[in-house]
């Protein structure tokens, strides 16, 4: 006989994303469907450098536990970002260094969420942050997403309906690559602002923005009210789990207290080779590369899909981050094309489950994963299993 498992663990939703994971890391296999950054952009020589530093200065040091919030130069040097870049006022204290920002999802589940609260998240949304939630079973509100960002009446009346807590992606959106114009970050703040509904700011792409940063932070327009979730995942490494968040001083020591327990500290050796990385480079200068390198790989892949896909297909020309998002014929089921783009050994992430309702004839494609090659070869790939599908006019 087992022990029963938890309510919070059968809460867990599945995530669609990480079995595509293994079957895109089978030999042969074409992969659009992950959020995995670009392998030829990593700094590895810098990476090692850094960490080389790290270990011959302060070698005992780096190998010891360290403060349950983190290593406080990074921490430092991140504030120092947010007065100068994201625009608001924040000091060491108010950072707290995690395990990757998914970390932080989970941490403010367990901070603000009892089963059935409600909680407003975007429609689509980032699933990963939504299965972090989900251990919490709060009852999700679906806030519809077009091309200027979230639909700010539902996002009224979810906060009018009690929701604590709103997760959002004002930059580049995973999956939609959509960005808040400046009036909905605008109304967004104005419903936000002392509503008892607490924002969360996730920011994983900001910096990935190809012309810059897009808009204003929310963090900068309700600073008391929102949460701002950043990662080094998509800038430097995913691998190293170097996340954080910049919390209210309201929930400071709370927070701090959240994450001893669950992990006492997060990964500081990982932290000082970030800030020792930083210390030693032109951030800006690095983050230019990297917005270059995507903003090519994306004209590469939007072409391709020009080339090879049925005028009956739509997509967006996102500004930063990593994803197109393809509509599929209206009354499709994109789950379709999935399985017959499989068969041609191309993986793409159906829509659908990024959804809270709706999105049946959606798919997100990264185009940051694969190499040139691989996006005219997949591309094909997709072109024809759109023929197949009867998704004509075919050119
Ligand atoms: C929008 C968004 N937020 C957060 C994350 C999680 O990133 P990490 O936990 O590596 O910081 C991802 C990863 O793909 C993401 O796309």
């Amino acid at each position: 006989m087992r022990p029963q498992l938890s309510k919070a663990s059968a809460a867990t939703m599945d995530s669609f994303i990480m079995g595509l994971v293994e079957v895109a890391a089978r030999p042969g296999m074409i992969s659009f469907a992950t959020g995995l950054p670009d392998n030829s952009l990593f700094d590895t020589d810098a990476v090692s450098r850094a960490m080389a530093e790290v270990m011959s200065d302060d070698p005992c040091g780096a190998l010891q536990y360290d403060t349950p919030t983190g290593y406080i130069p990074l921490r430092e040097r991140i504030a120092e970002r947010c007065r100068r870049e994201l625009g608001f006022d924040a000091s060491w204290e108010d950072v707290l260094m995690t395990s990757g920002s998914q970390s932080c999802f989970d941490m403010l589940g367990k901070l603000f969420l009892d089963p059935g609260d409600r909680m407003a998240v975007e429609n689509p949304g980032y699933l990963g942050a939504l299965q972090a939630y989900s251990a919490y079973a709060p009852e999700f509100i679906g806030l519809d997403m077009d091309e200027d960002g979230v639909d700010t009446d539902q996002l009224r009346a979810a906060v009018s309906d009690g929701a604590k807590l709103f997760y959002s992606i004002p930059n580049h959106q995973n999956p939609s690559g959509v960005s808040y114009s400046d009036p909905v970050r605008r109304e967004v703040a104005d419903i936000i602002r002392d509503s008892g509904c607490l924002l969360i700011e996730d920011d994983a792409y900001g910096e990935l923005g190809y012309a810059g940063r897009v808009g204003r932070t929310m963090k900068s327009m309700v600073p008391g009210d929102t949460v701002l979730t950043g990662s080094f995942s998509k800038t430097i490494s995913p691998g190293m789990r170097v996340g954080w968040m910049v919390v209210p001083e309201w929930l400071r020591k709370t927070a701090g207290r959240t994450l001893e327990a669950t992990c006492l500290q997060s990964n500081t050796f990982c932290q000082r080779v970030v800030d020792r990385f930083l210390a030693d480079n032109d951030y800006d200068r690095y983050l230019a590369g990297l917005r270059k390198g995507y903003l090519e790989k994306k004209r590469v892949f939007l072409d391709a899909m020009e080339d090879s896909l049925p005028d009956t297909m739509r997509w967006n020309d996102p500004q930063g981050g990593m994803f197109v998002w393809l509509r599929t014929p209206d009354g499709t089921d994109a789950m379709r094309l999935y399985e017959k783009a499989l068969e041609g050994r191309l993986v793409v992430m159906p829509g659908h489950p990024f959804h809270v309702r709706g999105g049946e004839n959606t798919i997100r494609l990264n185009y940051a994963t694969p190499t040139e090659e691989q996006i005219q070869d997949g591309m094909r790939v997709l072109g024809s299993a759109c023929r197949e599908l009867g998704y004509r006019r075919g050119r």
